[in-house]
């Protein structure tokens, strides 16, 4: 699976996954080979981005690659979540009266799922239209934080707390003005002014909630505070940040991060691990991110990395906690020969050996006109 920006999109490429529309109406399904008429209509949804097969995939015979990639909720899964957190809001925004109950229900259904498939480590990011990001953004921050509280050990009742702050974290958003919301550029000051209100506007509505723990509605309150005491609103530091806001203040870090935005593509998983873990102390409680990061992949199955020795290889398999070190299966020799039955390397045995480089979606396109036909 590889991910291709929606303006390098070709006719014969193969679609690996489902994509929805923002409503969760199914665009294209899954192994539909592109035609022209397909790529505009995918440009005219606004799509940043797509899943296409990887060109690799089928030049290489390792066994192990696995069928279908384990993820941490099941694809059906997180496009009801985002349908139903989609509506909800919209109800919201036209009665100015929030119905908890959706939010409740999808937290449950998302906590459920996320228990069955214990030990599946994050491998994709979404792919979601522009208009989108908030839904789709609310329901990975839920997915994260849920996931970083399994492992922090908490029980049902914590993680229905987390969970449904977490899903609920930029409530407050529904009252910023759109065209501050998805301003496609840097806010001046005074719109930066109203967008930081959102954690202000979003205590406000929830606390008044019966049916929302209050503190779910600190989450939403606390989740722009920094460990460092550098954040927004009350510039609460350390501890004073109650565990789940410094838990979802994470999650909506990397999601911002390895998402494509109006503004920017998204960064590659490793470097958004980079990125995460030199604001260790200062965004962010290093001991809740190292834990965190654990569970993503930095490598994910499938991506093409070049190691030491100038060998290219695609990643076969990846363990939680030892993420630095997948194991991989050499597509290309050291001088740049294609292997059709290339060696497989574990790198947590192979100590030696190290990735130097991970291949861009757009490299990794560029590489694949060397192929045999
Ligand atoms: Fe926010």
């Amino acid at each position: 699976m590889q991910k291709v920006a929606a303006i390098h999109l070709q006719p014969g490429m193969a679609v690996a996954r489902n994509i929805y529309s923002t409503d969760g109406v199914l665009l294209l399904s899954a192994d539909t080979v592109l035609a022209p008429a397909h790529i505009e209509r995918l440009q005219q949804f606004d799509l940043t981005s797509v899943y296409i097969k990887n060109p690799f995939t089928d030049h290489v015979t390792a066994n192990d690659l696995f069928d279908t990639i384990p993820e941490v909720v099941r694809e059906e899964t997180r496009v009801q979540a985002v349908q139903v957190v989609h509506s909800a809001f919209q109800n919201f925004v036209i009665n100015r009266e929030l119905d908890t109950q959706p939010f409740k229900e999808t937290a449950e259904f998302l906590i459920k799922e996320i228990i069955e498939n214990r030990g599946a480590m994050i491998h994709l990011t979404d792919l979601r239209a522009r208009d989108g990001y908030t839904f789709g953004h609310s329901v990975n921050v839920c997915v994260l934080s849920t996931l970083t509280g399994m492992k922090l050990g908490y029980d049902m009742f914590k993680l229905r707390e987390l969970a449904l702050g977490a899903l609920l974290h930029d409530t407050g958003k529904m009252l910023v003005p759109k065209d501050i919301l998805l301003k496609p550029g840097p806010l001046t000051a005074e719109e930066r002014q109203i967008m930081e209100q959102h954690p202000d506007f979003g205590f406000d509505i929830l606390r008044r909630q019966e049916e929302i723990p209050l503190v779910s509605a600190h989450i939403a309150f606390q989740h722009h505070e920094k460990f460092d005491g550098s954040g927004y609103n009350r510039n609460l530091g350390g501890a004073d940040i109650h565990e789940y806001a410094r838990i979802v203040a994470i999650a909506d870090v990397y999601d911002a991060i390895t998402s494509d935005r109006p503004y920017k593509e998204a960064n590659l998983p490793y470097e958004a691990y980079e990125i995460m873990m030199s604001l260790a102390n200062t965004h962010f409680d290093p001991f809740i991110l190292r834990l965190f990061l654990n569970q993503i992949a930095i490598y994910p199955l499938e991506s093409i990395v070049q190691l030491n020795t100038g060998e290219i290889a695609i990643v076969v398999k990846v363990l939680p906690g030892l993420q630095t070190r997948p194991t991989l299966r050499i597509i290309f020799d050291e001088n740049g020969y294609h292997l059709t039955n290339g060696r497989e390397i574990d790198l947590t045995k192979e100590l030696t050996l190290f990735i130097n480089k991970i291949f861009t979606p757009d490299e990794v396109l560029h590489l694949s006109a060397k192929l045999p036909k």
